[in-house]
């Protein structure tokens, strides 16, 4: 049987929207159903099903009534009748047409309701958020799928719950998809991200604070920059709970979590790296030390001025999923994994010799590692064995992509990693001597406060204690006591100091 329509249906706009909108109807079944299937290069798959295609499907859509009305207006101007359709159901092409779209309205708002909760679950998705917008994205994605959070989705921290973050992310989400396609957005990202989830909703969702965490070892291996990278242990036990666990977060790091206190501090700077401003409140009896900067020009006024923070988990833990390493950790870590030969002579320094410079694509970078590493050895060391030195090319290479990515500006020194103070001031930004309150006390530094050092030392002469004693730190390399007068970012940057 033959379905008539209404004379302005046939005109080549709508017919022309109709194609598009069953085309685009077609193709979006399909790769619905080949997505079920596949799930390598999902990200674009569900960008063209949820968001390109229905577009088009919208778009075609939208034509079909826009020609009839065209035609019916020509129609009528010819025949000098009204401009807007008339609807009889007794005649047999209203009917077909009315019925058609009718149908039709039902089943784009079920698919409609369908498509925008599963393009709701999409960009909500890892795959959305990590490589839609493939190298803006690149470093955070690789650092995260590197991180203890690969299995947290981005949205559980970056995002709230509720409409009004939802509203607030998808904002100005399509506004970094816009900056995105024209390539305006800075490199790298700047940080702190002034719109990320406060830490009560994000962290303390899966880490209760009053969960308490004990002491722990933690055991690093370094090598020096010398002909034979001589390794160099250290056993630090990390005070990151109470000393019994009956004490809670009364004393230890995650003291500054305890509910009963408050810690507030002002930063001059973005990154917060410079705090001249300290505030430690008791709670429970009320008591209130404020600490400020000898040496700054601060005065309470610039509070007016100023953000004033709460401390919580994340002026710590500030790169929990995106952590760049400075090249002497991850090589440090590379030689102990044996991924680059720890018995390839002075490999240590040439890594860190090669990660200093800047270069502009991760390729150049690539060769020049590879180029840098065969022409050192070819010259200096032609006897060593030429498997060793492949490895050591390809092991910086992994390490150096995971960590470095210069298309997007990003590596270790331009976020501050706050958790330590070797690289960066980290804890030393409040723990130091500057720092003083009214009655003449500091936020103490001292080397035992924070962690013991259980080992240290060559691991084939190791000095030991027990585990309730702390030796004295020992410089790996022989620098007399200058790191009791400075700190230690004054030498360490992340690579050679
Ligand atoms: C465990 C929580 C967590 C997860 C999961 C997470 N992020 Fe982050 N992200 C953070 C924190 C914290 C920061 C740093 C905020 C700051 O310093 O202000 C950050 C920073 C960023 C930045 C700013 C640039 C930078 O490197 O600091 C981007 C972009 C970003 N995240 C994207 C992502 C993407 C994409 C994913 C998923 C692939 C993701 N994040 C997963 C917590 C998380
Ligand atoms: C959805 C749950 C979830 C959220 C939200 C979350 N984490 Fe985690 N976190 C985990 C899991 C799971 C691990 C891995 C535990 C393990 O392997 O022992 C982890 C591990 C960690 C570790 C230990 C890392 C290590 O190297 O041992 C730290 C520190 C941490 N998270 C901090 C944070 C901070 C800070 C935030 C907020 C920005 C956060 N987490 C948000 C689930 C979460
Ligand atoms: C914003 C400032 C600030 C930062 C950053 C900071 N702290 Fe503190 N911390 C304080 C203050 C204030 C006290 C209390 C000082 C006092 O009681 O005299 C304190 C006390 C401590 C204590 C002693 C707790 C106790 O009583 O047992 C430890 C341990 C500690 N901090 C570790 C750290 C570590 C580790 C870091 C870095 C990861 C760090 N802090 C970063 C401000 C800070
Ligand atoms: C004063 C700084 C500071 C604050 C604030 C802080 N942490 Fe920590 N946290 C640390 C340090 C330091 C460690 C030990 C890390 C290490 O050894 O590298 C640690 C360790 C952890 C670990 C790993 C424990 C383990 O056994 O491996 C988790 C999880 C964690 N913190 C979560 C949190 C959460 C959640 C918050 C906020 C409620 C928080 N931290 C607040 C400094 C802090
Ligand atoms: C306010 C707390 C605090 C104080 C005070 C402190 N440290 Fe640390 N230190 C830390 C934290 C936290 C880390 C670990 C960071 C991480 O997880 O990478 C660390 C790391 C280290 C490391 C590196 C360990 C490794 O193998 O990577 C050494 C060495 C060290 N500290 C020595 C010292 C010395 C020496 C002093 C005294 C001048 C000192 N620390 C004072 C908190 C502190
Ligand atoms: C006067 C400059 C100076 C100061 C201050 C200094 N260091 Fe070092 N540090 C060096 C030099 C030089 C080396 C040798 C580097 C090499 O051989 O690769 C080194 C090596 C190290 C290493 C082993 C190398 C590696 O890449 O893992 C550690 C760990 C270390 N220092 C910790 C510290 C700590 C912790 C502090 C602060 C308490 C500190 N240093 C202060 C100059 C300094």
């Amino acid at each position: 049987m033959k379905i008539r329509l209404p004379e302005s249906a046939y005109n080549f706009t709508s017919l022309t929207g109709a194609t598009i909108a069953i085309i685009s109807f077609f193709m979006i079944a399909f790769l619905f159903i080949i997505a079920q299937f596949h799930t390598e290069g999902g990200a674009y798959l569900g960008l063209v099903i949820y968001i390109i295609l229905p577009v088009f499907l919208i778009f075609g859509l939208i034509l079909i009534p826009i020609g009839m009305y065209l035609k019916k207006k020509k129609i009528a101007a010819d025949k000098a009748e009204g401009k807007f359709p008339k609807i009889d159901l007794n005649n047999v092409r209203h009917r077909n047409a009315f019925f058609i779209f009718a149908a039709g309205t039902v089943v784009l708002l079920f698919i409609s309701a369908f498509g925008s909760y599963e393009a709701f679950h999409y960009t909500e998705s890892v795959e959305f958020c990590g490589t839609v917008c493939h190298t803006v994205m690149e470093p955070e994605f690789v650092a995260y799928q590197n991180s203890p959070h690969a299995r947290v989705k981005c949205v559980e921290c970056h995002v709230g719950e509720g409409a009004d973050w939802y509203m607030r992310s998808k904002l100005s989400g399509l506004y970094q998809v816009y900056a995105a396609i024209m390539k305006t957005y800075p490199k790298p990202i700047p940080t702190p991200i002034s719109n990320l989830r406060p830490a009560r909703e994000t962290c303390e969702r899966c880490h209760w604070p009053e969960k308490f965490y004990a002491n722990e070892l933690r055991i690093e291996k370094h090598y020096l920059s010398d002909e034979e990278n001589t390794p160099w242990d250290i056993y630090l036990k990390m005070k990151i709970g109470a000393s019994h666990s009956a004490k809670g977060l009364e004393e230890g790091i995650h003291w500054h979590i305890n509910p009963n206190i408050k810690v507030e501090y002002a930063a001059t700077d973005d990154q917060r790296e410079n705090i001249p401003w300290v505030r430690y409140t008791d709670l429970v009896s009320g008591e209130v030390i404020d600490y400020i900067d000898e040496y700054s020009d601060f005065e309470k006024s610039d509070l007016d001025t100023l953000i004033v923070r709460k401390m919580d988990c994340m002026d710590c833990h500030n790169r929990p999923s995106h952590s760049y390493q400075p090249p002497a950790f991850f090589v440090n870590n590379a030689l102990s994994a044996g991924t680059m030969p720890a018995d390839l002579p002075e490999i240590k320094y040439l890594a860190m010799e090669i990660c200093a410079e800047e270069f502009s694509t991760m390729d150049t970078a690539m060769i020049f590692i590879e180029n840098e590493i065969q022409s050192y050895y070819e010259e200096n060391y032609p006897e060593e064995d030429k498997e060793k030195i492949d490895l050591a090319v390809t092991g910086l290479q992994n390490e150096f992509k995971k960590n470095i990515f210069p298309e997007m500006k990003v590596r270790w020194d331009v976020y501050p990693n706050h958790i330590g103070h070797v690289e960066f001031n980290g804890c030393f930004r409040c723990h130091n001597e500057s720092l003083v309150s009214d009655a003449g006390y500091s936020i103490s530094n001292d080397c035992n406060m924070c962690h013991t050092i259980i080992a240290q030392g060559n691991p084939d002469n190791l000095e030991v204690t027990s585990i309730t004693e702390s030796l004295e730190f020992k410089h790996p390399s022989d620098i007399d006591e200058a790191w009791k007068e400075m700190v230690c970012v004054d030498c360490h940057t992340g690579l050679n100091p």
